[in-house]
């Protein structure tokens, strides 16, 4: 864009509106710390679908020309405006953050070809770039040097994103992932930029199909890009990587405190074709001792695909199968997808028609393409009428029992090609496009579900989904997509997995032994180590595939798979208690290493291994063949040794013997960690009495408590514990009491000792 000269400028509250020669800009400090940068393309405001509300916070914006730029600054930062709008940014005592290049770009390194070359290579299906992409809208970053790039969702890649490309552009891939795709499932366009001593995070809430160039083009800058859409960007400071995503999840909101029993393992597959296998992966689930507390029913439950349907052949008297599940602790999950079949006489399909609520082809009429079910058409998300409709049809779904809805194919997916960009959709009054709308269909989607899930039953709204834009966090939770039965995918998943909660969703998982392709029982237990400490753990793989339920190998298989699988249930009061820190500041479960170790330079590229919360590391197997591995130690804290109780000195690397029965994990020192005692689904037995597992002889822990259902907890019923170990000495407080039920005791394990103490009034010191 050529926005020539600084014209003149005017400043009011938090808002700096500056005039170019050919266009105009505005700069506002939404917070001290988060200033955003508006220009317009397409409309004169955003209408932005990951921030709800006014965010902006009363800041003392000073606002001054000097020379031939103006600088506007806050108690925090620094912004400088130049001609042709190119900004920089300061911290207040002058650290640079990030500036704008002002060079001319060139692509570095780029092969020249001859034509009849290129046209060779292209027959045999290679894709050849050629140097400088350019587009409508672009800012265009320094690399100051010492960069490591964070974030931007699910992207199949490691965790240091330099020197690589992105799209985002939500994309249904059931082909392997492999590194060099630049686009997947969810488009999240919030980068982490993290150096030696600057962190900062970018927000491009440009919600058409957008790009970044993560130094790949040239080393000496970064940039991302639109074609359509405004110029409408955050510049995100903070102090640590961690208030960074504390300030974009602030924008865009956090993840809410999940129902307890989410926190299970899950049981997926598609598909249990029928009632009776259904009902015996259950009996497997309970004759095995496998906890387990969701069975999942993929599309085959359906009458023909017909959403809100069950097939009355495959699934007979579904309800009573419902509850006859529920009485055993097992909660049941249902797909279900956008695309509607087109079919007359089928209730969604006619109220749909008869309200005018499916998207329209440019012609006028109802567009049409082919999903599951056949000859589809999709409803029309952006409208309110079509959500509140969407949310109203929940209701035949949980009246029956089903406790959450699992929307899949929302990209919106399609067989007969991809739905052309000049589909009409709308955005609330205002006709659009699927070229505009593509990216958000999924997140307004799931909004429908989260809201008409909680008006029906008043509970925490179980909804998972494939494809994202930022903010729908609020929302549901995800999981990666179709990965494979690989172990790259397993390699990667860490990566992924941590990318994905740097961007704001906490509640993530992948699909426990992979998707595709045949897993192998050594694969599964492996994954099943990674996946009993991921926020949301479900096992599941693709029709045609081989089963891989526990038991679907040998005796040693299920048995690992269980000790995991029962570790992780001891876990859930400690995960529990990392998620109600991700619902108050937006710091993900799942967490890469430098999260917490941002000091220590060794972490910043550690692809495998990971943090849930502050205390729990693990450093699992991702190779074949494996048995042993090199194990990083941050530096900073003693490491215990989760197995053995050894301790090691942070800052040291060293080598774990790993059978197949072991997944290396360590515990912080300091650590006082909450444990649940084994049971076969939550709720199965009342914790009474909760376990404390103490390591080492300082730490302080807060513990969280409440009926792990509803949103009582909002309105205060809830406990606050907290655990405190100094001199030799752990105390017990209850530092909030708002919730009835309470621990009557703990059951301490504390230098190599473990005692019972029953606990009634508020304090206890042991
Ligand atoms: C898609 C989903 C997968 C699901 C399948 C059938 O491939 O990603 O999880 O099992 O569709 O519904």
């Amino acid at each position: 864009m050529n926005y020539g000269r600084i014209k003149s400028f005017h400043a009011e509250g938090n808002r700096v509106e500056i005039l170019f020669e050919h266009q105009k800009a505005a700069i506002t400090a939404i917070t001290d710390e988060i200033i955003n940068i508006f220009s317009p393309g397409q409309s004169e405001i955003n209408h932005s679908f990951a921030i709800e509300g006014d965010k902006s916070k009363p800041v003392n914006v000073i606002a001054n020309m000097v020379g031939n730029y103006i600088v506007i600054s806050t108690s925090k930062l620094a912004v400088y405006v130049y001609d042709q709008c190119r900004v920089n940014f300061y911290t207040s005592d002058g650290t640079v953050l990030c500036r704008d290049y002002k060079g001319e770009r060139e692509a570095q390194g780029v092969a020249i070809i001859s034509k009849e070359a290129a046209e060779q290579a292209r027959m045999e299906g290679h894709v050849l770039t050629d140097g400088l992409t350019r587009h409508a809208i672009e800012v265009v970053k320094c690399i100051e040097g010492d960069e490591y790039f964070y974030g931007l969702g699910d992207k199949y890649s490691f965790l240091d994103k330099k020197g690589y490309d992105f799209e985002m552009w939500n994309s249904d891939l059931p082909e392997p992932h492999f590194e060099s795709m630049t686009r997947l499932y969810k488009s999240i366009p919030f980068l982490l930029v993290h150096r030696e001593a600057v962190n900062y995070g970018i927000f491009f809430d440009n919600h058409h199909r957008t790009y970044f160039d993560l130094g790949k083009e040239n080393d000496g800058y970064y940039s991302f890009a639109a074609d359509e859409g405004n110029l409408d960007y955050y510049l995100i400071y903070g102090t640590t990587l961690k208030s960074v995503i504390s300030g974009y999840t602030y924008l865009t909101g956090t993840t809410p405190l999940p129902q307890l029993w989410t926190l299970g393992y899950h049981q997926c597959r598609w598909s249990y074709e029928n009632r009776a296998e259904l009902l015996s992966v259950a009996d497997s689930m309970r004759e095995n001792e496998i906890p387990c507390d969701a069975l999942y029913c993929d599309i085959d439950y359906m009458d023909h695909f017909k959403v809100f349907t069950w097939g009355e052949s495959q699934y007979p008297d579904h309800r009573k199968m419902l509850e006859e599940l529920q009485k055993r602790g097992f909660k049941v999950v249902t797909i279900i997808d956008p695309g509607v079949k087109k079919e007359e006489g089928y209730f969604v399909y006619d109220e749909g028609i008869a309200n005018d609520y499916f998207v329209h082809a440019p012609d006028g009429s109802v567009y049409e393409n082919v999903v599951w079910p056949g000859d589809s058409v999709f409803p029309d998300f952006g409208r309110r009428a079509v959500r509140n409709w969407w949310a109203d049809k929940q209701k035949c779904m949980t009246d029956d029992g089903v406790a959450g809805i699992w929307n899949d194919m929302n990209e919106p997916a399609s067989f007969r090609g991809e739905i052309p960009g000049d589909v009409v959709f709308y955005d609330e009054e205002r006709a659009s496009t699927h070229r505009e709308m593509h990216n958000v269909y999924a997140s307004l989607m799931a909004k429908a579900t989260y809201e008409g899930i909680r008006r029906h039953t008043g509970k925490r709204p179980f909804v998972i989904t494939r494809a994202f834009y930022s903010g729908a966090q609020k929302y549901t939770t995800a999981w990666t997509g179709d990965n494979q039965s690989h172990w790259s995918h397993l390699r990667y998943a860490i990566a992924q997995l941590c990318s994905i909660g740097m961007s704001g969703l906490a509640f993530i998982g992948t699909d426990v032994g992979g998707f595709g392709a045949n897993c192998t029982a050594e694969l599964l237990c492996r994954w099943t180590q990674v996946g009993c400490l991921s926020p949301f753990f479900r096992n599941h793989a693709a029709k045609g595939t081989r089963h891989q339920e526990p038991w679907a190998f040998d005796r040693q298989t299920m048995e690992i798979c269980r000790k995991y699988i029962r570790l992780r249930y001891r876990l859930i009061p400690y995960l529990y208690d990392c998620f109600r820190i991700a619902e108050a500041m937006g710091i993900p479960v799942f967490r890469p290493l430098v999260l917490n170790f941002e000091k220590d330079a060794n972490t910043a590229r550690i692809n495998d291994q990971f943090m849930v919360g502050d205390w729990i590391m693990a450093a699992p197997i991702v190779d074949q063949g494996k048995v042993s591995r090199d194990v990083y130690l941050p530096k900073g804290c003693n490491w215990y040794d989760f197995h053995t109780g050894e301790r090691f000195p942070g800052g040291s690397r060293i080598l774990r013997e790993a059978p197949l029965d072991t997944c290396p994990i360590y515990i912080k020192e300091g650590a006082i960690l909450p444990l649940w005692p084994v049971m076969n689904y939550v709720g199965e037995k009342k914790v009474d009495c909760l376990e404390l597992m103490v390591f080492g002889s300082d730490g302080t822990y807060t513990h969280y408590q409440d009926n792990g259902e509803d949103f009582a907890y909002r309105d205060g019923e809830y406990n606050l514990y907290q655990f405190m170990r100094r001199n030799g000495r752990l105390s017990i407080e209850m530092t909030h009491a708002g919730y009835a039920e309470r621990y009557e005791a703990f059951k301490v394990t504390m230098n190599g000792k473990t005692f019972k103490i029953k606990f009634s009034g508020r304090k206890l010191v042991i």
